[in-house]
């Protein structure tokens, strides 16, 4: 079988497989990918997900390549993010499909698993078909192929637990397709795999990660409202969560990550008029970021040559994705707006400075001790478990913003 796509996802989806004895061939156009999977190395962090790796390479039963194989079946994990408009932009989808078509043949299943608006699935098959006239969708052809759509919810660093253990929602485009795709996840999933269509499997995905974002767009507008009535938001929510039917979850600096911040839009883009709860929590999100930003120009603008020590930029704590992380942003515009800014940024899980940021002279890389030594004002925005450590008399005589609630 072939995976398409060898990211975040698809990796740990091929290795799986492969730790099953299946023979999987793993495809992506980013060579040095390729090239170090090959060594048996994990090209991102993944805690645990090494030793996998390194077993199903040397036991020849995961290769990776470049260019597409004949295969029975196909899962495809290539990003799947949105336009200007916020539609889905389909174009790694649709290159996926261009490079596989030549190489199905009749029986074969192909598996969207990308993150994917109501419709995509379908759209995909009918992109091959046109590609590949000769073949069919219909599933009593003898000359069919069978689509399905199963989404991924991974939740990253926890990989190597949940890649088995979650349970999966999958749907066909016909009922075969459906039990194909069913019988490929039983290989390796040991959970409930739960069969619908390819429509509603599509937004169950996106009814998740909406879940989520509303409801951390309620935790941030509590923030706000907390800050102006001069109350506590992480004592107020702990109280408020000792009501047996109440779990408010916490707020922070905005949402970020592949998932929760991309995917209402494709429900917002898809069913505008009906949207209206889902654009609205979006909205709160996206606002946050301007929010923290405030607060820290309020509190340099008190500091003659401020210091800042800029601790997290990943989109949430203890990984090194910094996928529409709004900590990576709340710091570039900051350096963008304040040239003079001596900006010291935090950030255990990597090694050099994104490209967005290592333009700016005014933003260095710096270990936590001496960041925070240095600095006048102190603004926390991951929760990574070394910033929970930190000895509290470190941070006294110093300003602090504290986005996460992590030092209260
Ligand atoms: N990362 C997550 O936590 C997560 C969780 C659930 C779902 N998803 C979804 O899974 C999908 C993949 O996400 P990801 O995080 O793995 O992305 P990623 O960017 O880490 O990996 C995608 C890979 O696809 C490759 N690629 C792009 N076009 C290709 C093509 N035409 N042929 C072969 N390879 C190609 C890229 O080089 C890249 O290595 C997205 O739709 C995403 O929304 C991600």
């Amino acid at each position: 079988m072939c995976v398409v796509g060898l990211g975040y996802i698809g990796l740990p989806t091929a290795a799986f497989i492969a730790s099953k004895g299946v023979k999987v061939t793993g495809v992506d156009v980013n060579m040095s990918y390729v090239d170090t999977i090959n060594r048996g190395e994990v090209p991102f962090v993944e805690p645990g997900f090494d030793v996998l790796l390194r077993q199903v390479v040397k036991d020849g039963l995961l290769e990776a390549r470049a260019d597409q194989v004949e295969a029975d079946a196909y899962i495809v994990c290539v990003p799947t993010p949105f336009k200007e408009n916020h539609a889905v932009d389909t174009k790694y989808i649709n290159s996926a499909v261009e490079a596989m078509a030549p190489h199905l043949r009749p029986g074969a299943l192909v598996v969207l698993e990308s993150t994917s608006p109501p419709g995509t699935t379908k759209a995909m098959a009918e992109y091959i078909i046109e590609l590949r006239p000769d073949l069919s969708l219909n599933e009593d052809d003898e000359n069919a192929i069978f689509v399905a759509h199963c989404p991924e919810r991974v939740l990253p660093g926890q990989i190597m637990e949940e890649m088995e253990n979650n349970d999966r929602v999958i749907g066909g485009l016909t009922p075969k397709g459906t039990k194909l795709a069913v019988d490929l996840y039983g290989t390796f999933c040991t959970a409930e795999l739960l069969e619908t269509d390819a429509t509603t499997a599509e937004m169950a995905k996106l009814t998740e990660n909406s879940f989520r974002d509303v409801n951390i767009a309620f935790a941030n507008e509590l923030s706000l409202i907390s800050d102006r009535l001069g109350i506590d938001v992480w004592e107020l929510i702990e109280l408020a969560n000792h009501h047996p039917r109440v779990n408010i979850l916490q707020p922070g600096p905005g949402v970020g990550g592949h998932c929760i911040a991309v995917d209402p839009w494709f429900i917002v883009s898809s069913t505008p008029e009906e949207a209206k709860m889902i654009k609205l929590a979006r909205d709160v999100n996206d606002g946050k970021p301007q929010y923290v930003l405030g607060k820290v120009e309020d509190a340099i603008s008190k500091i003659e040559s401020p210091v800042i020590a800029a601790l997290g930029i990943a989109f949430k704590a203890d990984i090194d994705d910094l996928r529409e992380s709004p900590s990576l942003n709340i710091v570039r515009e900051l350096a963008e707006s304040n040239s003079d800014l001596d900006i010291r940024v935090v950030e255990p899980n990597i090694g050099d400075l994104p490209v967005s940021l290592a333009d700016f002279v005014n933003i260095k890389l710096q270990d936590l001790d001496k960041a925070i030594s240095e600095a006048d004002v102190v603004l926390l925005l991951v929760d990574h478990k070394e910033f929970k450590k930190i000895d509290r008399s470190t941070l006294a005589g110093k300003t602090i913003i504290d986005t996460r609630g992590v030092w209260r």
